[in-house]
């Protein structure tokens, strides 16, 4: 692409998508300082050119600049870019200075423990891991950075964020949209990949990590290491189930019929990857000891919902729990982290009226009510984030590998056993039966979709 067909193409995105119109000046103060640059990922030359034009422009501006390379790429080329970009002198411009080059690398990242090690390995050996920055949308989404604050900085949560009071967390990533036009990526990664692997695991660290000692990014990340350590092994081989997953077949969604996942564009009729995958982990620490996390995503579900559902213990029934008459139901802590992002707190409250009669009433808070809806697009907040060098919200090395230490042996335990226990869900629903069956077995039903909305 030349640079004036370059331009003209983000223009017309900004005009798109922005939040904002452009503002005129401005958008012709930075047109001018937009290039493009062509070249192979595997050709160093096109690096050094790269590196030799990043020299000119430094001298016409008359000032040092900062790199920020954004490696959104299939994942097969990562390592000749990372490669090159080491070899060309790019990754270590500026090399310790506050101009010092980073990296952003995009999801997957790896495919399984073995390959997020080696990637990591690569990466490394080009970078330090100060100027890496593996991005997860997911923790630059507002109700994300917020469940930070509303856990440390109310009071009244901290006591009771524990296996005395806590009878289940339950995460549930949920989309009504299909695969569209990604079926070539999505058939080679399913939804433990796509969304469990990182997303998913992000939004549980988050809930169940301990406060940490300052708001310092490495203290942040630590505490959320700490959480998936402690988490136990999965047993895919048990008595009662530990995982779920499924595949989605034809329906209706939004009263249109949709069609099954084997009827997407690209993908094999013969195609056994999974859009729907439910999990029950058991975190072995004395926070959360004997607490289940149900963790669910899947595509064309019933809805599109994200959010963590924080499940109370039941009072004991001595007042109000011994006859049909009450329905006492649990007490809940709802954080939506979209759509309709906010909070709501469910208790029991007496209905009006001579008789004593219970119902669950809510409290709600929604950032848009209260807020409006000015809310930064995570992309915003991450991609600067990155140029400041704050690598909070961004996945440490070994985040991913411990992700992925606990998720690959449910890989290999699907590995040549393809059919066995892939259920077909129709579009449209909850997912696959045996994922209802999985809490069932342990007390438990899933709240999301069901009574409460
Ligand atoms: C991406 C997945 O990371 O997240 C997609 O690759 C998924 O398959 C998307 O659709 C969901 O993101 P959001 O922000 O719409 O919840």
């Amino acid at each position: 692409m030349e640079d004036k067909a370059f331009r003209d193409y983000l223009k017309d995105s900004l005009e798109k998508h922005s939040r904002r119109a452009i503002e005129k000046e401005e958008w012709q103060k930075l047109e001018s300082k937009i290039f493009f640059h062509t070249g192979g990922y595997d050709d160093l030359e096109s690096f050094t050119t790269l590196e030799e034009k990043i020299l000119g422009l430094e001298k016409d501006l008359g000032m040092e600049s900062q790199c920020l390379f954004y490696i959104s790429t299939p994942p097969n080329v990562f390592e000749p870019i990372l490669d090159n970009l080491g070899e060309s002198g790019l990754a270590k411009r500026n090399h310790g200075t506050q101009f010092a080059s980073k990296v952003i690398i995009e999801k997957p990242f790896g495919k399984d423990l073995e390959s997020a090690k080696k990637l990591n390995h690569v990466i490394n050996q080009r970078f330090d891991e100060s100027q890496v920055f593996r991005i997860d949308h997911y923790l630059g989404k507002e109700t994300v950075q917020s469940l930070l604050v509303q856990r440390f900085s109310n009071s009244i949560f901290e006591p009771i964020w524990n296996r005395n009071y806590v009878s289940c967390v339950q995460i549930t990533v949920s989309e009504e949209l299909g695969v569209g036009t990604r079926g070539g990526y999505y058939d080679k990664s399913g939804a433990l990949r796509d969304m469990v692997q990182n997303h998913v695991m992000q939004l549980l660290a988050l809930t169940a990590m301990e406060p940490p000692s300052s708001l310092d990014p490495e203290a942040i990340r630590d505490e959320k290491v700490k959480a998936l350590k402690a988490i136990k092994p999965i047993d895919c081989k048990g008595e009662i189930d530990e995982v779920v997953r499924g595949v989605y077949g034809e329906g209706l969604i939004d009263g249109e019929k949709a069609i099954g996942y084997l009827s997407e564009e690209g993908i094999p009729s013969t195609s056994f990857t999974e859009t729907y995958a439910a999990l029950c982990l058991n975190i072995e620490n004395w926070r959360w000891k004997g607490v289940p996390f149900y963790l669910r995503s899947g595509k064309r579900l019933a809805k599109k919902a994200s959010e963590i559902a924080v499940q109370f213990k039941r009072p004991p029934g001595i007042l109000f729990g011994q006859d049909n008459r009450f329905s006492l139901a649990p007490n809940l802590l709802v954080i939506r982290i979209q759509p309709n992002e906010g909070i709501t707190l469910y208790l029991n409250s007496k209905t009006p009226g001579l008789e004593t009669k219970l119902e669950p009433i809510n409290l709600s808070f929604g950032y848009e009510t209260t807020f409006g809806s000015n809310t930064p697009e995570a992309y915003e907040r991450l991609i600067l984030d990155a140029l400041n060098g704050d690598g909070t919200l961004f996945i440490r090395g070994d985040e991913a590998e411990i992700s992925w230490k606990l998720l690959s042996p449910i890989l290999d335990e699907w590995t040549g056993k393809e059919t066995v226990g892939l259920e077909t869900y129709s579009s449209g629903t909850w997912g696959p039966l045996a994922a209802d069956k999985m809490l069932l077995a342990r007390g438990h039903e899933w709240i999301t979709g069901k009574h409460y909305k």
